[in-house]
């Protein structure tokens, strides 16, 4: 029996391959191994493709919410409102920051921060506001962005799993002051190994962040606060200029995908999809399903030939890392209830008509089985 991978950069990697060799030569010709012109040429490009007027690329996406945190001024001793139902990143540079996560429950409808907690989860510490488009899905963002101005406090958007995906028509990753990305390698635009970026039209931001990444250097051996070697390789700069002009024509594909998946599940017992907001544009990083029975589900799925995956299975005010934040099973009952039930279906651009069909059946099969 054949298998359907939850996840294969195969195809798309031997497609691109003979580009991407001759992209990192010119890396070893230009000996530019550490930013150098390869990561410049990437970041104007990422920046014209958002619609921003800096994009700053960095060695992780966890570094990039990082530096996008001290560049919007949050500082030790502040509280942040995020989300819960993320991958932990999210919640590690808000720490890092010397800040403390807020918690807000999400809206099952985006699996996103939900707009109607956020008056009342600002606290007088609050100094940012840091959504995160899980999934590919945009959050509804206008409301949070009005409270945030109220309060004279930033959003930045944690966009590590929604380049491409529109709000109103804007992309993801140009609305907050200054957002983040991740282009860890199983993302929709994945470097050859680690990356990020954060995303700013504000000058200042730009340029402290290129300061922060190089150790806090304004010119050479002159360090103006405490800084970090945050530089991305050259190697990755090369391969994402790649990959980029592919972006959108990937995440089309991804809509396509989840477009057989929606009409073959929508009508399914016990099975939970999350829809298409009018607002919204997602780009579908993610396509999850909901189910009560999430560990059957799965298994039953992968003895038919369908494998998946789980984001998240525990939320992050349940982790013991965060213990001393004093959250209990019960506090945001969404995110609690997502990170139980969701089951993540198979979804790359270059994913078969074929193989998403088969999927379908064998997830009404599954459903059949367990109702
Ligand atoms: C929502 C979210 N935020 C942040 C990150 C962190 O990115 P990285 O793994 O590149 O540090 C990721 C990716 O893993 C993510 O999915």
């Amino acid at each position: 029996m054949s298998v359907i991978p939850f996840l294969s950069l195969r195809e798309q990697t031997a497609a691109l391959r003979e580009e991407v060799l001759q992209g990192l030569a010119s890396v070893i010709d230009s000996q530019g191994f550490a930013n150098g012109p390869a990561v410049a040429k990437f970041e104007k490009e990422l920046a014209t493709f958002l619609g921003v007027s800096d994009a700053v690329a960095v060695n992780t996406g966890t570094t990039s919410l990082h530096a996008a945190l001290l560049c919007a001024g949050v500082s030790p001793g502040d509280d942040v409102l995020t989300v819960s139902h993320t991958w932990i990143s999210t919640s590690w540079a808000i720490t890092y920051a010397g800040a403390k996560p807020v918690f807000v429950d999400i809206d099952p409808t985006t699996c996103g921060m939900d707009p109607k907690l956020v008056e009342r989860a600002l606290t007088p510490k609050t100094k940012a506001i840091l959504p995160v488009h899980l999934y590919g899905q945009p959050v509804d963002l206008d409301p949070i962005l009005e409270i945030a101005k109220a309060r004279k406090i930033p959003v930045i958007e944690d966009c590590a799993q929604s380049l491409g995906a529109k709000y109103k028509g804007r992309q993801t990753g140009s609305l907050g002051l200054v957002n983040a990305t991740s282009f860890y390698p199983g993302k929709n635009l994945g470097a050859f190994g680690e990356g990020g970026a954060l995303m700013t039209s504000d000058a200042g931001i730009a340029a402290r962040a290129r300061r922060l990444r190089d150790h806090a250097q304004e010119g050479r051996h002159n360090h103006v606060e405490i800084g970090f070697n945050w530089r991305m390789d050259g190697f990755q700069g090369a391969v994402l200029s790649v990959k980029l002009p592919h972006l959108d024509k990937w995440n089309a594909r991804r809509r396509e995908i989840a477009a057989i998946y929606r009409a073959g599940l929508s009508d399914q017992k016990g099975l939970t999809l999350l829809g298409e907001h009018a607002w919204s544009t997602p780009i579908w990083h993610i396509f999850p399903v909901f189910h009560a029975k999430r560990d059957d589900f799965r298994a039953r799925l992968e003895a038919k030939g369908v494998q998946s995956g789980v984001h998240y299975p525990r939320p992050i005010h349940l982790q013991p890392a965060y213990a001393s934040l004093g959250y209990k099973s019960g506090s945001l009952p969404e995110s609690e209830k997502a990170a139980t039930t969701e089951i993540s279906l198979p979804m790359f651009p270059e994913l078969s008509d074929e193989s998403a069909h088969k999927v379908v059946q064998a997830v009404r099969d599954v459903c059949a089985e367990l109702a």
